[in-house]
């Protein structure tokens, strides 16, 4: 595996492969949904929003394609390892359908996410045993597409729709959020005006949209009421939000987050992903003044190269973003940062790898996400000169990875003895065996029972594993 793959990131990306998991509600004559999500986080509330919306049509979630009426595979198209997923996937969807129908019943196949939104018609013409194309604007149109299926045809729905899909999309039954857990993910903004030179999100997921005030507000205290205790907002580049607020006046994400700390019950708060130059000040003081905003960013750099930044139209040096992760420590000294890195774009010298290994021994991140850079047809960045050889890139990502996996170790082995509060998520593997989060997201676990899923206890580090803390309740 060449992609650096930690748990719980934004972007496990091409590598994630998650589920929507199953409602356990197998009434015998519901259809069966079984969705499966490639990608980053705004993929899986995207799966869950799909699920809600098919539940609104009588369709329960299964966790196996063996047992589904229909499929439905939530894409990335981040990198070309990640589009590749697909057509995978889709080659042993078709041998099932076969099967499927030469025994008289059916298989739906719907493809959804980015990379429906990049290939629309292409898909069919690849893999023409799909039936259903919907691109991630158009989820709430999902129902009359799935008529227009069962009706003999097939359907590609990627136009973006002028009507806000958020407003027409059924929020989860209290029912459902239950099942899901104590942590959710709240999307608040969805695709980016950055462009970047080496990313497809400005294309496959359109320019920045910013939901309400009004609508995030009722969505997160929904949630809460159903017992979420762990929120995070979520956007492609989410501290770029904005919206009028309560008093009338223009918000960022700094005034969203002091509102929702109001919410009764809400214990815990992060947002993902941010840019850089979006981090005004507002939100820089809610890191200093909300205890309930964990003290863990994800904020992505991709390089620490000045002439690599500008090539990236990332529009910041890699001076300026060490000094505003020190004006954060400043207010939140407990800040972990996670972050993301590209090696090997088009013009990557020897010397500019060596800035980024710089940048990381700066920073020092408790977890990261590394890439090689991987061209993607209609972006800037796979026209430049100079493309890096394949051998380079491996070779400076393992060396890369080296350093960030001894950075995730030190930050590990640095809570031992600490106490903190967990959350408790779920059982372990063994009797009695608790799973909790962390504030910095890291598992806990914890061996005897104590206390329920969505209880916050308090717990001292005892040890760490791989990925993950041995704790201990304190009393
Ligand atoms: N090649 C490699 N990595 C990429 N990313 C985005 N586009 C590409 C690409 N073309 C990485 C960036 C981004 C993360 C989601 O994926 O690091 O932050
Ligand atoms: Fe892509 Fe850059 Fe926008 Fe992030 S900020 S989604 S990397 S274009």
């Amino acid at each position: 595996m060449t992609d650096q793959t930690l748990p719980h990131s934004q972007h496990k990306a091409s590598d994630a492969e998650l589920s929507v998991n199953a409602s356990g509600n197998n009434l015998a004559n519901s259809r069966k949904v079984f969705v499966k999500t490639y990608g980053c986080q705004m993929n899986v509330y995207d799966s869950q929003r799909m699920a809600d919306s098919l539940a609104a049509e009588g369709y329960v979630t299964t966790d196996s394609a063996d047992d589904a009426d229909m499929v439905l595979i939530n894409t990335c198209h981040i990198r070309e390892k990640a589009s590749e997923k697909l057509y995978s996937a889709l080659g042993r969807l078709r041998n099932m359908k076969n099967k499927r129908q030469a025994d008289g019943k059916d298989l739906i196949i719907g493809v959804a996410g980015c990379v429906a939104q990049a290939e629309g018609d292409e898909i069919l013409r690849r893999s023409p045993t799909v039936d259903l194309v919907v691109g991630p604007q158009t989820y709430h149109r999902l129902p009359q597409a799935l008529k227009q299926v069962r009706e003999g045809r097939q359907v590609v729905d990627t136009e973006y729709a002028i009507e806000d899909k958020f407003e027409h999309l059924p929020v989860a039954t209290r029912e459902q959020v239950r099942k899901r857990g104590a942590s959710a993910f709240l999307t608040v903004q969805e695709g980016c005006d950055k462009f970047c030179t080496f990313c497809v999100v400005p294309y496959t997921r359109g320019s920045e949209v910013s939901r309400s005030v009004a609508q995030i507000v009722s969505e997160a205290t929904k949630l809460v009421q159903a017992g979420v205790r762990d929120l995070t907002l979520l956007g492609q580049n989410v501290n770029g939000w904005h919206g009028v607020g309560d008093d009338g006046r223009e918000w960022g994400l700094g005034e969203l987050l002091y509102h929702l700390a109001e919410i009764p019950g809400i214990a815990r708060l992060r947002y993902t992903t941010s840019h850089p130059r979006d981090m005004d000040e507002m939100l820089i003081k809610a890191h200093g003044d909300l205890d309930i905003l964990m003290p863990y960013l994800h904020l992505p750099v991709q390089s620490g190269s000045d002439r690599i930044l500008k090539a990236m139209n990332r529009k910041h040096k890699g001076a300026d973003y060490v000094q505003l992760i020190q004006r954060i420590r400043a207010v939140r000294p407990d800040l972990a940062l996670s972050g993301d890195f590209i090696v090997g774009f088009p013009g990557e010298t020897d010397e500019d790898f060596e800035d980024t290994m710089q940048l990381v021994r700066d920073v020092r991140y408790a977890q990261a996400y590394s890439f090689k850079y991987s061209p993607r047809p209609g972006t800037p960045g796979a026209d430049l000169p100079d493309h890096v050889e394949e051998s380079v890139k491996d070779e400076r990502l393992q060396r890369l990875q080296a350093l960030l996996s001894e950075q995730q170790y030190a930050f590990q082995d640095s809570l031992v003895g600490t106490e903190m509060d967990v959350l408790l998520e779920k059982p372990g593997r063994f009797e009695g065996q608790m799973i909790g989060r962390s504030p910095w997201l890291i598992p806990v676990i914890i061996d005897n029972e104590q206390g329920e899923v969505g209880d916050i206890i308090r717990v001292r580090v005892i040890s760490t594993g791989t990925n993950s803390l041995m704790a201990e309740k304190l009393a």
